[in-house]
């Protein structure tokens, strides 16, 4: 008999195709969101989930699904996912690193470039009709070319990130929990900096840290206020390592210039008060949202959903402790 897997979301036919090779599959292609009573009904007979991180998988859920045996997520953060509640049951959890590296850097340069440029506010200016001609002083943004960008958080997309800035002939300052050793940072073209220097000299500062209960608010009021009045801030991670509260009133009252954010505190439900700000630039969590990569996610999760149910160790499994319970 094949194992039963459940697909939460809509995911590309491929996916669909190559999961039903190997298992009894229900899948979500209508996609709308299961609620945590639905997704526990539709889970609790099942040996596999492929989900995404708008699902919650924690140990209420894992309780009522005593055949799970793994926890495919389509994506390469996994902060929706409680691993030591899948650790402690035997529950293998797997995430998409690698695949969505280079397209994420891209949309973090996008966030920064626009934002110095003011792109959506020119944007709407346009659309809006009120562009009367050309004048000197119009819609006068910041160079990103030859500034410092401090990169916070230099696993494989902060590299990527940092990488671009080559071509843009920029000094780039990076913070990460373990300095880089001394081949790699040379090759990188980059200089390790504590937080509060970074803070202090970068032009542009890009978080690129996962989400943890250890990095809640990782940027903050009193940290917003070491940043230079001309600095922009990008947050192309995930909600929640920003206090967005605090962003808004840094964003109001000029303590900072400018942001570009990806992601949100409680998104999709935004703090409505980015809405009234021209100097921030608003992506709806897109950073690894280019076709191919989007296929890439999630194939590479249905090869951890496979690998698992069939017997193998999946090439991403973020728990290797669960394996030996399993
Ligand atoms: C990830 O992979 O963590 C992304 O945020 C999903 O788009």
């Amino acid at each position: 008999m094949k194992p039963k897997i459940l697909v939460t979301r809509e995911v590309f036919d491929e996916t669909l195709a190559y999961l039903a090779a190997h298992c009894e599959v229900e899948s979500n292609q209508p996609d709308q969101p299961f609620d945590p009573a639905a997704l526990a009904q539709r889970l609790k007979d099942k040996d596999g989930v492929v989900c995404c991180l708008t699902d919650r998988i924690d140990d209420a859920l894992l309780a009522v699904c005593p055949r799970l045996k793994v926890v495919a997520n389509i994506a390469v953060g996994y902060n929706n996912i409680d691993v030591p509640a899948c650790t402690a049951r035997g529950v293998m959890a797997t995430n998409t690193p690698g695949v969505l590296d280079d397209s994420t850097a891209d949309l973090a340069w996008t966030l920064m470039l626009a934002s110095a440029r003011r792109l959506t506010e020119a944007e709407a200016y346009v659309r809006a009709g009120d562009w009367k001609g050309w004048h000197l002083k119009q819609m006068l943004g910041v160079d990103v070319h030859h500034a410092t960008l401090g990169v916070i958080g230099m696993g494989r997309i902060g590299q990527q990130i940092a990488r671009r800035a080559a071509g843009f002939k920029m000094r780039v300052l990076y913070q990460n929990r373990n300095r880089l050793p001394a081949d790699v940072e040379k090759s990188l073209d980059v200089e390790y900096a504590t937080k509060d220097q970074l803070l202090a000299q970068s032009d542009f500062v890009v978080l690129q840290v996962p989400y943890s209960p250890a990095t809640h608010h990782y940027i903050g009021a009193a940290d917003l206020k070491k940043m230079k009045p001309t600095a922009i801030l990008i947050n192309s991670t995930r909600g929640g390592v920003v206090d967005d509260a605090a962003l808004i009133n840094a964003l109001k009252d000029g303590t900072i210039r400018a942001a570009g954010l990806d992601v949100f505190e409680n998104e999709p439900k935004l703090n409505p008060g980015f809405l009234d700000l021209k100097n921030v630039v608003l992506a709806p969590h897109i950073g690894s949202s280019t076709e191919a990569t989007r296929r890439a996610m999630a194939m590479t999760a249905a090869k951890n959903a496979v690998a698992a149910l069939t017997g193998g160790t999946p090439p991403n499994l973020v728990n290797p402790d669960a394996r030996a319970k399993s």
